[in-house]
């Protein structure tokens, strides 16, 4: 009985894989892509706007509840990796001992450099932003200099934005990268690239070495803002939030994940042996997507990241960090790490109603024609959530989304 019991369920696991196997075929990105190339240059007429919807809303996927344990964490973080490149056929094996044999080497050098980013505005940038970038993705980078990423005056206060690079892995299929990253750098002077292998693994150093750059050359941004190429950011309701803190006091705010397990399983890209991580449990940390701090809190974790043995897992090792500053991150439900939920209360609200990204603060996993999209409803004039006054206030601490929705639907 118990293992016809097993079997049926274990079938039922196969024929739901085989199921999201064929839907992820049928969905395609090809034929986004060709949108996403053509939206840079159309203005946005309604008729495009509702072609480019309907196919949105098959890309937007319900998102995932809140995730606790890491096992889900692996299962979402895939998805991610499906939104920007197709699944490799097998996973690299990662070589723990000869990441733990090279533990050690973990200074490299900044091949492009800007060191005069924070010195433009009288007493430094109120916000920096720092997205975490590969040199390829030259799309997504233009793509977010001309929406949330933008410098300048927000809200009225400085903005300023840096991209973090290693070097690629595949040079191969950019024989050119040099050339053309070092244009791009001239061009928007916002590019810091180090002279490391731009690798999932190797994310770690990219954090040490960003929180050492902005010690030695921006420890004058009041905030910074961390986060990922594929998330949409309200920079307003940041610049809202953080106007009521005080940058020489400590401040970590994110979707903090807590209590997640190490994954002992060896097939997943998140697999952790217990010689390099023996606790049955990681220290608190902020989800992929993006979090904030404060000046006096990058000071610190720029030391104690320096102290702290290189983990394979970024946002993993950052919550290590804080560990050993003994600073408890604080979660924020303007973070959507894992996308938008859709709302129980009112199901027939589409995720992608403009509305409903203007209390939110960062929202993960979009794709290039989305946060495009997104930016430009949540900045147009024409744009009337149904209690304007009340979506016009600035962000609401503890908002519930569901409550939002009731608001917007009643
Ligand atoms: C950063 O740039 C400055 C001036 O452009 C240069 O003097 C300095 O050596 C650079 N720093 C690093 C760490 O490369
Ligand atoms: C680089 O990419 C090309 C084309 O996609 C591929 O043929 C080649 O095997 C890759 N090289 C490495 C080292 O991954
Ligand atoms: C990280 O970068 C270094 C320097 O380029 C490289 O030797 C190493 O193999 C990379 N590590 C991983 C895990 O990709």
């Amino acid at each position: 009985m118990r293992v016809q019991l097993k079997g049926d369920a274990i079938c039922t696991l196969f024929l739901a894989a085989a199921l999201c196997a064929v839907l992820y075929s049928q969905l395609g990105h090809t034929s986004l892509r060709k949108e996403e190339a053509q939206n840079q240059k159309q203005p946005l007429t309604s008729k495009r706007f509702f072609h480019l919807q309907k196919q949105l809303q098959v890309q937007v996927t319900p998102a995932e509840p809140k995730i606790i344990s890491a096992v889900e964490h692996v299962k979402v973080a895939s998805q991610e990796d499906r939104a920007t490149t197709p699944p490799p056929v097998t996973h690299p094996i990662f070589d723990f001992k000869h990441y733990l044999r090279n533990k050690d080497s973990r200074k490299f050098e900044l091949l492009i450099n800007q060191s005069k980013k924070c010195k433009r505005s009288p007493g430094g940038p109120f916000l920096l932003i720092v997205i975490k970038s590969l040199v390829e993705d030259f799309d997504r980078r233009e793509i977010v200099r001309k929406t949330w990423g933008r410098e300048g005056l927000i809200n009225g206060v400085q903005v300023q934005r840096v991209f973090l690079l290693g070097v690629p892995k595949n040079k191969t299929t950019l024989p050119e990268w040099e050339t053309l990253i070092h244009q791009e750098s001239q061009m928007y002077r916002d590019i810091l690239l180090w002279d490391f292998l731009d690798t999932f693994f190797n994310l770690t150093l990219k954090e040490i070495h960003f929180l050492s750059w902005a010690d030695e050359f921006c420890s004058t941004a009041k905030f910074i803002f961390k986060g990922d190429a594929d998330v949409f950011v309200n920079v307003e309701n940041i610049v809202t939030f953080l106007e009521k803190h005080d940058p020489s006091e400590d401040l970590f705010v994110g979707d903090i994940i807590y209590n997640a397990q190490p994954i002992r399983a060896r097939n997943s890209k998140y697999y952790i042996p217990e010689t390099m991580y023996g606790l049955g449990i990681y220290p608190a940390y902020a989800g992929g997507g993006g979090f904030l701090l404060s000046s006096s809190t990058m000071k610190k974790l720029s030391q104690a990241c320096k102290e702290v043995e290189l983990f394979p897992i970024d946002d993993v090792f950052l919550g290590m960090c804080l560990q050993r500053i003994n600073l408890k991150p604080i979660s924020h439900e303007g973070f959507k790490t894992f996308g938008i939920m859709k709302p129980s209360a009112a199901p027939h609200l589409q995720t992608f109603d403009p509305c409903f990204y203007k209390d939110l603060m960062v929202v993960h996993s979009l794709k290039v024609a989305e946060i495009w999209l997104m930016w430009n409803l949540l900045h147009s004039p024409r744009l009337s959530c149904t209690q304007k006054k009340q979506v016009k206030k600035a962000f609401r601490w503890k908002t519930k989304v569901k409550g939002t929705t009731k608001a917007h639907a009643s």
